[in-house]
């Protein structure tokens, strides 16, 4: 019988064609406002184990139908590991929009309130102010409140290293477009969503500012900078705010980020400038973190506890994407008028270097300004979620005691 080499030819004529192809849908579908609001070719890139998939990685677009919990009933906890009654699903209305929302109890607060829990039906609540749940963290005197944002993969997780052993309750919603919320996203939109969410805990539930640590990852640091600016020029200021790897801004952040940490979006045109910025030029949402987190130093008044966290092994978001974000905070916060090079030396001045590479670089400034930047050596871009680095900045945050604010 005769060989048949061609059967081969195929394969791998698809396998060099699709990624090239694909490529270019990116760059030029990119450049209209819908398709970067969208997330149809995303999903091409996400042939990698669902489990490890980022939720909201910021790309063209949003990729907010990717959905790894369509098998999973949100609104059935419970499967994630919660205790009964330990998370309150409910909605919140944002704009013309539902926003859906996890309330997470302190496993604290389920211990002592465990039979009026029990006794409570399970499920979605349509009025989260007759809940159980709602009057336990109106009541608590001591409650502090985590606002992050729900979803996927390890954030479930993240909730209960947050909840199994403090006193913090967390919020936590789907923005607009994504999981069970109505709408698109836009930035715009998003960052009403978590201004609505944040709102709602401090007007509906009664949780003063000085009890909230507004914590984002990715997507969500962004999110995060636009909610506080929007309550610093209010004069509001929070316990804390933390940036779990974060960026400075989406054009900076395409030519070096890698969707699901191995599909370059705009890297191989790094070569080529003008090309380069033509492209960029073309991104509508543009989450300008640096300049909002400058802004966010200028306006403070009283205090502002910001922290920043990135691991070393993040392929999806690089971790010196981190220092654009530190830079930009310290250099309102300390008046520096340093080039780049200087503020290098500078910096390393401020910052303890460990043996294996990482560091932890401490700014402060008055009146009460702390600005912390930490590298940490593992994690990648989800697991940094659930590395301790996370919740001893929530710690340190809430904390009184000014020993531990180091
Ligand atoms: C809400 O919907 C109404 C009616 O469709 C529209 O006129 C209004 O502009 C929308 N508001 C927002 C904030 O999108
Ligand atoms: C929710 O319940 C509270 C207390 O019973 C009531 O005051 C409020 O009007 C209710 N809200 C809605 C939207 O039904
Ligand atoms: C971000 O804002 C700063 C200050 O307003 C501006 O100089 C910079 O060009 C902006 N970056 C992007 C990518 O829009």
């Amino acid at each position: 019988m005769a060989p048949q080499p061609s059967r081969w030819a195929i394969p791998l004529g698809v396998s060099f064609g699709v990624p090239v192809g694909l490529y270019i849908a990116f760059l030029f579908l990119g450049g209209f406002p819908f398709f970067q609001r969208q997330s149809v070719f995303f999903f091409l890139s996400y042939s990698y184990p669902p489990t490890t998939v980022s939720s909201q990685p910021v790309s063209f677009f949003y990729a907010h139908r990717l959905n790894t919990l369509f098998l999973h009933d949100l609104d059935k906890p419970q499967y994630w590991g919660f205790a009964r009654n330990q998370v309150t699903p409910f909605s919140l209305i944002s704009g013309n929009e539902s926003i859906y929302a996890w309330h997470i109890l302190p496993l604290r607060s389920v211990l002592k309130h465990e039979d009026e829990l029990q006794a409570t039906p399970l499920g979605h609540s349509d009025n989260i102010t007759t809940t159980e749940s709602f009057k336990i963290l109106r009541d608590d005197p001591e409650a502090q409140l985590n606002a992050g944002h729900i979803a996927q993969g390890l954030r479930t997780e993240h909730f209960h290293t947050l909840t199994d052993t403090s006193s913090f309750h967390v919020l936590s919603i789907d923005y607009r477009g994504y999981g069970k919320s109505t709408g698109v996203p836009s930035e715009a939109g998003l960052i009403q969503d978590g201004v609505t969410a944040v709102g709602w805990a401090m007007n509906v539930a009664g949780v003063p500012p000085d009890r909230i640590v507004v914590l984002g990852h990715s997507l969500g640091t962004a999110v995060t900078n636009g909610v506080v600016e929007h309550f610093a020029t209010r004069g509001i200021e929070f316990a804390g705010v933390i940036l779990v790897a974060g960026f400075p801004n989406v054009p900076t952040l395409l030519s070096s980020y890698s969707g699901a940490g191995f599909i370059p979006v705009l890297s191989p045109l790094r070569p080529i400038p003008p090309l380069l910025r033509l492209f960029q030029s073309f991104v509508v949402d543009k989450w300008n973190s640096s300049s909002r987190v400058a802004e966010i130093v200028r306006l403070t008044r009283t205090r502002l506890h910001l922290t920043l966290i990135h691991a070393n092994n993040d392929m999806e978001i690089p971790c010196h994407e981190s220092d654009a974000l530190f830079k930009s905070a310290v250099k309102v916060a300390t008046n520096q008028v340093l080039d780049d090079e200087a503020f290098l030396s500078w910096k390393k001045q401020k910052s303890i270097q460990f043996d294996d590479g990482t560091f932890t670089s401490i700014v402060t400034a008055e009146p009460d300004i702390i600005i912390r930047q930490e590298l940490v050596p593992y994690g990648g871009h989800n697991g940094v979620l659930l590395t301790s680095a996370v919740p001893l900045a929530v710690m340190r945050a809430f904390s009184s005691d000014p020993d531990t604010l180091k």
